[in-house]
């Protein structure tokens, strides 16, 4: 007897998140039918629930085929509410969004999610660099059909900005701020106008692409690279803008920390192994030397290099790692000052002697007042000498 065979899907090292939240994100489109702006798939207060989380469990009105009845939304952005808020109701408004802060803060996570969340898609974008062009920005040609109808619309190619427009979508810009200023000035004419002119097809109906309802743009923009300052009036006057800052609170960021981390160890199909205390010292060193000043109050002198939540997930996972593939071998919390050094390392040799000063000043007087975890990394001083 024949059986249908499902394909599975190949393995992806990352699943956008409308795929990896599909069942979220059609149940709340189930859950919450109240009204919704143009072409939007979820409600404003879905999109916040989906990318804050429900806290509490969710129960549909009546079943839907292929849907939980009941479902927790998980939290996926960690941080201000209402700053989520105000970024949906600028979506909402067809506003251009323009999210800032420092590397590492979740502004392109933030930006895949809201995407995701509005239109059913996050892949509609572009990489912003200093070689990005303006055609990468509205449309390309397909040579070979160019060459043999001349120009049409099927031989145009669309950016994936000009595909979000002809279907109300979300397109996402990432690090707007490293392309040039001219290809910067033609979001400028996009965002005012909402429609990009073709004139290989003038004459023709499609000499003009008009953006559907519901077409918006969210750009990103690390405030350590090429400054926002240096986008010009007319475009800055067109997004609205949002800063993302560090996460404030510092139980949550040891339970992101360690929620990615169990993430990273359990794709290997291992154990996840991690005791909590070394979790909550490399997530206390982080915000110590980030903030520039310690829980108890030392001042504390900052490497100039960023020590974003980013990179403690990423010292978490590979600790986490290390202890699911050699067990045993050593503990894990003597791998941190390695770790912490690679991280503070980057730019300026001078930032190892001011994790060393840390080390000399924080390290050592915790160490004092008899916390076992601290006195290990003390004693583990000389890894950072050298
Ligand atoms: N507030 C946060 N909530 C959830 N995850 C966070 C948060 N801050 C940092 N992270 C973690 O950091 C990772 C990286 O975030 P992302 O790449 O979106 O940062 P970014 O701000 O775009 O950085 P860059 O400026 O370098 O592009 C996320 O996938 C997540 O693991
Ligand atoms: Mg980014």
């Amino acid at each position: 007897m024949a059986t249908a065979v499902e394909t599975p899907l190949p393995a992806r090292q990352i699943q956008p998140p409308e795929d990896l939240f599909a069942t979220e994100l059609a149940f709340l489109a189930a859950y919450d039918s109240g009204p919704r702006p143009p072409a939007w798939r979820l409600t404003p207060r879905a999109v916040v629930t989906f990318v804050m989380g429900s806290g509490d469990e969710l129960k549909l009105p009546e079943a839907v085929p292929g849907l939980p009845r009941t479902l927790t939304v998980g939290a996926k952005f960690v941080g201000d509410r209402a700053l989520v808020e105000r970024c949906v109701v600028t979506l909402a408004g067809e506003r251009g969004l323009l999210l800032v802060g420092e590397p590492g803060t979740a502004k392109s996570m933030l930006s895949e999610l809201l995407a995701a969340a509005v239109c059913g898609t996050s892949g509609l974008t572009v990489q912003g660099t200093a070689g990005t062009t303006e055609d990468q920005l509205k449309y390309g040609w397909n040579y070979a059909l160019l060459l043999a109808q001349g120009p049409s619309r099927g031989a145009l190619v669309p950016s994936p900005v000009l595909t979000a427009m002809t279907t109300g979508g979300v397109a996402r810009i990432e690090e707007v701020t490293r392309c040039l200023p001219e290809v910067q000035d033609a979001l400028v004419s996009l965002l005012s106008e909402r429609r990009i002119a073709v004139p290989e097809l003038a004459g023709s109906a499609d000499a003009q692409v008009h953006a559907a309802p519901g077409f918006t743009l969210i750009a990103t923009a690390n405030l350590r690279d090429r400054g926002v300052s240096e986008m010009s009036a007319a475009l800055k006057r067109r997004f609205n803008f949002e800063t993302v800052g560090p996460i404030g609170d510092h139980d949550a960021e040891i339970a992101l920390v360690r929620r990615q981390a169990k993430a990273a160890v359990e794709r290997t199909g291992t154990a996840y192994t991690v005791d909590d205390t070394v979790l909550e010292v490399l997530v206390t060193a982080f915000r110590d030397l980030r903030t520039g000043r310690s829980a108890e109050g030392w001042e504390i002198e900052r490497p100039s290099t960023v020590l974003s939540t980013a990179e403690a997930v990423s010292v978490a996972s590979s600790l986490a790692l290390a202890a699911a593939y050699f067990p045993g071998d050593r503990d894990v919390l003597g791998l941190l000052p390695g770790h912490l050094l690679g991280v503070a390392k980057k730019d300026d040799p001078a930032d190892a002697d001011r994790l060393l000063s840390y080390w000399d000043a924080a390290v050592r007087r915790r160490a004092e007042h008899g916390s076992a975890t601290w006195r290990t990394l003390w004693d583990l001083r000389g890894v950072l000498e050298g």
